[in-house]
């Protein structure tokens, strides 16, 4: 239920009843309590044009609100703003809907499109570092968030797994036998450390690298069967991350860089025939208007670069998979080179007019003195590593709360150690740069997982108590009760919301403020407590069925479970 939208439609109504032409009506919510519950700011522009008194114009439009359905009361307030209050039985039924709804009323979009989400990414001759850890939580909340809106989500796992450096690690690969390198290669920044030190000590190791470099590119068999397998054992320790982060990203979803390879020829000679290409100084090169330093998509030697790749990817994207939005979720450290690629993709015709591309960025992964996240000796923090110890950390957090058995207080730990790691990241605006920080994910106060997943658990504690069937009927009975309906009302609005700008926070805050007013809400209204009335009383437990309904819908969207008990 867009609740939103249908406040929009009363307003619309009545201005047109008014006479009034108004462009896109769009209600916002109200400040503070006694501003009502909506409010309508849209008359002062037009005060100008109509050259009358906006209040006025107010009071007209105000006479002209059904107040007999969504909305109880209109006032004129201010210079000429409308307040809006809701009514309360014609919320208590929406809730009721939206607690049958399993859904959680929130509907599939009519127009569904094909969107091609990009993210995680990570280099397969490099360890996977946090700045993969953080497109990897946000582009799979992002990936949930659309396709949950019904839009079908196409998720690509773009992975480095060409470039000259494979000479070298396949080589070594080979020399220490595969068996071995499967072992070491759990260790990749080693593993490049060892090959790199062979490369420089021995001449006759750099030669073979260097030759294997070519072997590959030309499709050499046995060279081409090392590569797999390097790429696949390098793979495989990132899936080990993505298992244990629960992360929907597969074999399916890896379309690798050297997938683009024999595309990119086809992507010179297009830019060549729509005349966008100039030779400088030996390279194939795009100048853009207003830019000074031109994309360079072929270089003297006739090697491509990384965003020549993404320029076939870009086209595939929109031609073969019929993308018409195309996300990717990478370090604004790369701004500069997707702003360039868009617009050559664009400009060249690569890419259609009717194609939304977008660069999801975020900041840096900062530890608490604000520096970038390293281990305390410097060097970079192993994603495995940083995982475990959120888990071990979750289980000290929770372990003196209740009576687990082992295998239960595990199973907890992962769910509260692993939402922990993901809430803090999805909770920052993500452009900003991220404070890594154990003691504030981990606290059962704040914005943080555990104190939704601490309210989810307490909500199904009143029903454990509670023996006996759970109505499914809400009705608005005071002023809290109303403030809660209402926000949970706006579930739908604020997913719809997220997933124009791309911004988990706004569902995180969102959820922050369902579980505080919840918890208000538990506070001021006793539920199991004997001289309840049984309507009332049954009206508060459809009312907590409803919160935790949406925290368990909303969680699920960032990746993130519930516990019954914690
Ligand atoms: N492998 C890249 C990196 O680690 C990220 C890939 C992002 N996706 C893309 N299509 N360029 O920086």
């Amino acid at each position: 239920m867009k609740l939103k939208e249908q406040i929009n439609l009363y307003i619309e109504d009545a201005l047109a009843n008014a006479s009034i032409k108004v462009e896109n009506i769009s209600v916002s919510e109200a400040g503070k309590p006694e501003f009502g519950d909506y409010q309508f700011n849209g008359i002062m522009p037009l005060a100008k044009t109509l050259k009358r008194n906006p209040r006025e114009i107010a009071a007209e439009v105000v006479s002209c609100i059904d107040t007999s359905g969504l909305i109880t009361k209109a006032e004129v307030a201010g210079p000429g703003f409308i307040n809006l209050w809701l009514n309360d039985s014609w919320m208590s039924e929406a809730a009721g809907r939206m607690l049958a709804d399993p859904r959680v009323g929130v509907e599939k979009k009519p127009y569904p499109i094909k969107v091609v989400i990009d993210y995680s990414g990570p280099n397969m001759a490099k360890e996977m570092h946090v700045g993969h850890l953080r497109s990897t939580i946000i582009g799979d909340t992002l990936s949930n968030l659309l396709s949950f809106l019904g839009d079908e989500v196409i998720r690509q796992n773009h992975i480095g797994d060409w470039g000259t450096q494979f000479g070298m690690l396949i080589a070594y690969l080979e020399e220490i036998g595969l068996e071995t390198g499967s072992k070491n290669l759990k260790d990749l920044e080693q593993f490049y450390k060892s090959a790199k030190r062979r490369f420089d000590e021995d001449a006759a190791f750099a030669d073979k690298a260097r030759e294997y470099v070519v072997k590959i590119q030309s499709g050499d068999p046995h060279c081409l069967k090392l590569w797999k397998k390097f790429i696949d054992i390098s793979l495989g320790h990132c899936e080990e991350i993505y298992d244990k982060l629960d992360v929907n990203l597969g074999r399916e979803d890896v379309r690798a860089e050297s997938f683009y390879n024999e595309k990119l020829p086809e992507v010179i000679k297009a830019l060549e025939e729509k005349g966008h290409l100039q030779v400088s100084e030996g390279a194939k090169c795009v100048f853009l208007e207003g830019e000074e330093i031109p994309l360079i998509v072929q270089k003297g030697d006739g090697g491509y670069l990384y965003a020549t790749t993404d320029l076939a990817a870009l086209w595939f994207r929109a031609e073969a998979l019929g993308a018409k939005r195309i996300s990717y979720v990478v370090d604004a450290r790369q701004a500069g080179h997707f702003k360039q690629v868009f617009r050559v993709a664009k400009e060249s015709g690569l890419v259609g007019e009717d194609v939304l591309l977008e660069h999801i960025a975020f900041g840096t992964m900062m530890d608490k003195g604000g520096k970038p996240f390293k281990t305390r000796d410097g060097s970079t923090v192993k994603l495995v590593d940083l995982l475990d110890e959120a888990v071990i950390r979750a289980k000290e957090a929770i372990k003196a709360k209740e009576e687990y058995s082992p295998a239960e207080l595990e199973n907890l730990a992962r769910i509260v150690g692993i939402g922990a790691v993901k809430y803090a990241d999805l909770s920052i605006h993500r452009e900003s740069n991220y404070i890594f920080d154990w003691e504030k994910m981990l606290s059962l106060e704040g914005n943080t997982s555990l104190y939704q997943q601490y309210a989810y658990a307490r909500i199904m504690s009143i029903f454990r108590k509670y023996d006996g069937e759970i109505g499914q009927t809400i009705v608005v009975g005071n002023e809290i009760e109303h403030r809660l309906v209402l926000l949970l009302l706006r579930f739908s609005d604020v997913l719809e919301r997220a997933a124009k700008d791309a911004a988990p926070h706004q569902i995180t805050s969102y959820l922050y403020d369902v579980t505080t007013l919840f918890m208000r809400f538990y506070e001021q209204n006793p539920i199991l407590r004997e001289h309840v009335e049984e309507s009332v009383r049954q009206s508060r437990l459809a009312l907590s069925a409803l919160t935790a309904n949406v925290i368990r819908q909303g969680l699920s969207i960032l990746g993130i479970g519930v516990v019954e008990r914690l």
